[in-house]
């Protein structure tokens, strides 16, 4: 079975050959440049990028696999959460292809496409906790199946990645701030700033990392010589603690051994090493990098698997939805 995938909802616009659960080949446009002046997202400026961008990677991955429409037996999107936007002109390119071809269509939600970009390289048996942290999101799931999802713990205000990037727009560092702050974290090993980590010792599973972005803003004005290095390294420790806190609570409560990390903050070295001292090394996947950050080979594998169980959704009544919260399928 050959998919045809589409990843839309936010500043990437990605498309992937999967071949039953396999990658043939992905392609992702990045809009970093075009957002990196304003620190964070434009919803208008990405929806246009996404427009500009997906006609051209559409026929180069075709050309690339040497595939035709003829060959495809499955188109699948991301219906939602996301930007209105950004998701209609994934969405769209997707359904408009699959009517006017006669192929079968599949919506899929983003959150569900994170909490399985781990098994398009490794085999994890369900249960699992699933923790997708993003620029997003910061949620934690119980994923019994690939259509059944609890939502157990989620961030009241902003999520891991926007504290992130939110930081490096306050130190000029760039834009996505997560990477960046992860890259000259590492060259800091003396003494670290000890911010706050709000809700930390809260009796449920969610995060709160508003005030942690407020206590570095403060920090700054009233240290105008702060060291980046040591600033980008405390900061960086604060909400990987905050995390692992939490994941380490719920993984207790649920009795859940597998551990699964998604999103781009998955690809946080400092998050990765300390998940697995944490737990027992042969049960935490991460998602390869590539398939951390969004992408359309995690919407396929998901989109592949829905369609084998409950065949296709109706196109004409597909449309994006800027917020749903992930349930059962
Ligand atoms: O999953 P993703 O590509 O898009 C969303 O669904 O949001 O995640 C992007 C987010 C950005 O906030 C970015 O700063 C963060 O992931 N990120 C990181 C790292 N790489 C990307 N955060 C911390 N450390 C990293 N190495
Ligand atoms: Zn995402």
């Amino acid at each position: 079975m050959i998919t045809l995938a589409f990843e839309s909802s936010c500043d990437d616009t990605s498309l992937a050959i999967i071949e039953n659960g396999q990658v043939k080949l992905q392609k992702t446009a990045s809009q970093n440049d075009v957002h990196e002046a304003f620190g964070g997202v434009v919803p208008e400026l990405a929806a246009r990028a996404h427009t500009k961008n997906i006609l051209p990677l559409y026929l180069s991955l075709l050309e690339e696999t040497n595939l035709t429409l003829k060959d495809i037996n499955l188109i699948v999107a991301t219906y939602s959460p996301g930007l209105v936007g950004s998701l209609l002109v994934g969405l769209e390119f997707a359904k408009s292809l699959a009517i006017i071809n006669n192929i079968p269509f599949k919506k899929v939600h983003h959150i569900a496409g994170h909490l399985h970009a781990a098994h398009l390289t490794q085999n994890i048996e369900y249960p699992f906790l699933g923790i997708a942290v993003s620029g997003g999101h910061t949620n934690i799931f119980i994923v019994k199946n690939i259509d059944d999802y609890e939502l157990v713990g989620y961030s009241l205000d902003d999520a891991a990645g926007e504290a992130f990037d939110k930081v490096a727009k306050m130190c000029s560092l760039g834009y996505p701030g997560g990477p960046i702050i992860d890259k000259i974290a590492q060259k800091w090993t003396g003494s670290l700033i000890n911010f706050p980590k709000p809700m930390q010792n809260s009796k449920d599973f969610n995060f709160s990392f508003s005030g942690l972005k407020t206590a570095v803003s403060l920090y700054i004005k009233n240290n105008p010589e702060y060291d980046v290095n040591q600033l980008a390294c405390s900061f960086q420790e604060t909400v990987v603690d905050l995390l692992l806190h939490k994941i380490k609570k719920a993984a207790i409560h649920y009795g859940l051994k597998n551990i699964v990390l998604s999103g781009g903050v998955a690809a946080n070295s400092a998050l990765r090493r300390k998940v697995t001292e944490m737990f027992d090394k042969e049960k935490v996947y991460f998602p390869q990098l590539k398939y951390c950050m969004d992408n359309a080979a995690m919407i396929g594998y998901v989109g592949e698997k829905l369609f084998l169980k409950y065949g296709a959704d109706n196109p004409y009544e597909t449309n994006p939805i800027p917020t749903k919260i992930l349930k059962n399928i």
